[in-house]
C-alpha cells in the first residue's frame, strides 16, 4: 500500500492525539446534516465511516453555498413527458444489452484488489474502466462522442466523464454510477471488490453507452440534448467526485436538466420480492414521477418509494448544485445486499436478471431524454 501524504499526515497526527502536533494535520470539514458541519482529522473520518456515520465531506468544495434544500424545486419551466414518445425504438435497444458482456466486465473490474480513492488499485481501475470507455466510443465509429479522465486535485483517483453532444447544446442528461469501492474497517489495503457496490452500475450504465451508440439517430447526431455518463471516483468517502463535478459544472452554468443514479443494481433483495426501490430523499420529485411511468412502460418489476434518510449517494451531489436527480436503487433501503462494504461483495452474488432490468430503465431514460425538448408537449 502506497501512502498519499494527507493520510500520513492524518496517521501521524492520531499517533500524538494530544499534542499540539494535532494541529498540523489536515483537517476535513463534514457536513452530517444540513447546515451542520463538524471539523475532524482523517482518522476520526474513517472512523465515523466505520461506524456507519454519514457526512458530505465539503472539505475541497466550502465555498459552494450549504444548500438547506433537501429537494431541489421543480423546475416546471422544463417539465418532464407525460408519456412515453420512443417506445419502438427503446425496446429495440433493449434486444441490444448484453448481459455477457457486463459480466465479463464486471469479472475484470472487481478482479481489483480495491478501487479506494487513495490507493494506486483505485488508480488503476479507473484507468482501466477510462480504457473501456474509449474502446467503446472508438468500436461505435461515432465522430462525436468523447470520453475525458477527469483528475481531482486533492485525491488520487480520478472521475471519468463520457459525452454524446446535442444538437441543442445546453441541455444534459447525465446518467452516473461510483467506480469506487470500500471496505468497512479498513484504511485502504485490504480487498475491496465491491461488486455490487458500484461495480454493477458501473459496468451496467458502459453497456447502456454501447447500445446507445448504435442508434441510428444518436449515431447521425441527431439527439436534441448532450448526454453525459459519469464514473465518480471517491463517493465512499463522502460523495467526494460527483460534488468536484456538479460544483464545477454549476460554476459555470452549465444545464443539467436531469441526472440518474445507479448506484447498486445486482440484488433483487433479502425479502425475494424484486422491486426497485425509488428514493425521495435529496431527489427530484418531478424527475421521480417520470421514473414511475419510465418504470412501468420499460420494465418488468414494479417499484417502491423509499427513503436513505441521509446523503447516501451522488445523486445527493447533483441536488445539492441545483439539479434535478433521481435514485432508482435496487430494492428499498434496508432490503439492500447485505455483503457490500464487506470482501464478500464478490461478483457470485451479482444478479443479473437484475441488472438487466436496471439496463432497460436507464437506456429508456436517456434515449427518451435525449429528444426530449423539456418544454410542454403539444396535444
Ligand atoms: N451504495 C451506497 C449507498 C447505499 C447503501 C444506499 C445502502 C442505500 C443503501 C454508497 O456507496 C455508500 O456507501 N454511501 C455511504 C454514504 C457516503 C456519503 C459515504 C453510506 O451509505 O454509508
Ligand atoms: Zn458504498
Amino acid at each position: 500500500m502506497r501512502y498519499t501524504a494527507p493520510i500520513l499526515a492524518a496517521l501521524a497526527a492520531t499517533a500524538t492525539a494530544t499534542s499540539p502536533m494535532e494541529h498540523a494535520a489536515k483537517l476535513f470539514t463534514l457536513e452530517t446534516a444540513p447546515g451542520e458541519t463538524v471539523e475532524v482529522t482523517e482518522e476520526e473520518k474513517f472512523r465515523m465511516i466505520d461506524q456507519g456515520r454519514h457526512f458530505f465531506d465539503i472539505t475541497e468544495f466550502k465555498n459552494t453555498e450549504i444548500s438547506t434544500l433537501r429537494i431541489v424545486d421543480d423546475d416546471s419551466s422544463r417539465p418532464f413527458p407525460k408519456k412515453l414518445h420512443q417506445r419502438c425504438t427503446v425496446e429495440k435497444l433493449h434486444a441490444k444489452i448484453d448481459i455477457d458482456r457486463i459480466r465479463t466486465q464486471l469479472e475484470q473490474f472487481t478482479a481489483f484488489h480495491n478501487r479506494y480513492y487513495q490507493s494506486q488499485h483505485g488508480v488503476d481501475a479507473a484507468e482501466w474502466l477510462y480504457e473501456r470507455v474509449r474502446a467503446v466510443i472508438q468500436e461505435s465509429g461515432n465522430p462525436l462522442a468523447t470520453v475525458r479522465l477527469v483528475r481531482h486535485d486533492a485525491w488520487a483517483q480520478p472521475s471519468i466523464v463520457a459525452t454524446i453532444p446535442g444538437s441543442d447544446r445546453g441541455r444534459i442528461v447525465v446518467v452516473g454510477a461510483h467506480l469506487d469501492s470500500i471496505v468497512v474497517g479498513d484504511r485502504g489495503d485490504g480487498r475491496a471488490p465491491g461488486a455490487d457496490d458500484d461495480g454493477s452500475g458501473s459496468l451496467m450504465i458502459l453497456d447502456a453507452l454501447r447500445v446507445l451508440l448504435t442508434d441510428r439517430r444518436i449515431a447521425q447526431g441527431n439527439n436534441l440534448n448532450t448526454i453525459e455518463f459519469h464514473w465518480y471516483g471517491a463517493e465512499e468517502v463522502g460523495l467526494l467526485g460527483s460534488q468536484d463535478i456538479f460544483r464545477l459544472y454549476a460554476t459555470q452554468g452549465r444545464q443539467v436538466v436531469a441526472m440518474l443514479n445507479q448506484d447498486m443494481v445486482g440484488y433483487k433483495g433479502r425479502d425475494g420480492v424484486e422491486r426497485f426501490g425509488l428514493v425521495t430523499d435529496w431527489t427530484s420529485p418531478s424527475q421521480n414521477e417520470y421514473m414511475k411511468l419510465l418504470i412501468g412502460g420499460y420494465t418488468d418489476i414494479p417499484y417502491e418509494e423509499t427513503q436513505c434518510g441521509y446523503a447516501c449517494s451522488d445523486h445527493a451531489s447533483a441536488n445539492r448544485n441545483g439539479y434535478r436527480s433521481s435514485f432508482v436503487f435496487e430494492t428499498p433501503f434496508g432490503n439492500h445486499n447485505p455483503l457490500i462494504h464487506t470482501p464478500n461483495d464478490t461478483i457470485d452474488t451479482v444478479d443479473f436478471d437484475h441488472v438487466y432490468q436496471h439496463a432497460k430503465l436507464t437506456t429508456g431514460y436517456l434515449y427518451e431524454l435525449a429528444h426530449w425538448p423539456f418544454a410542454e408537449e403539444e396535444s
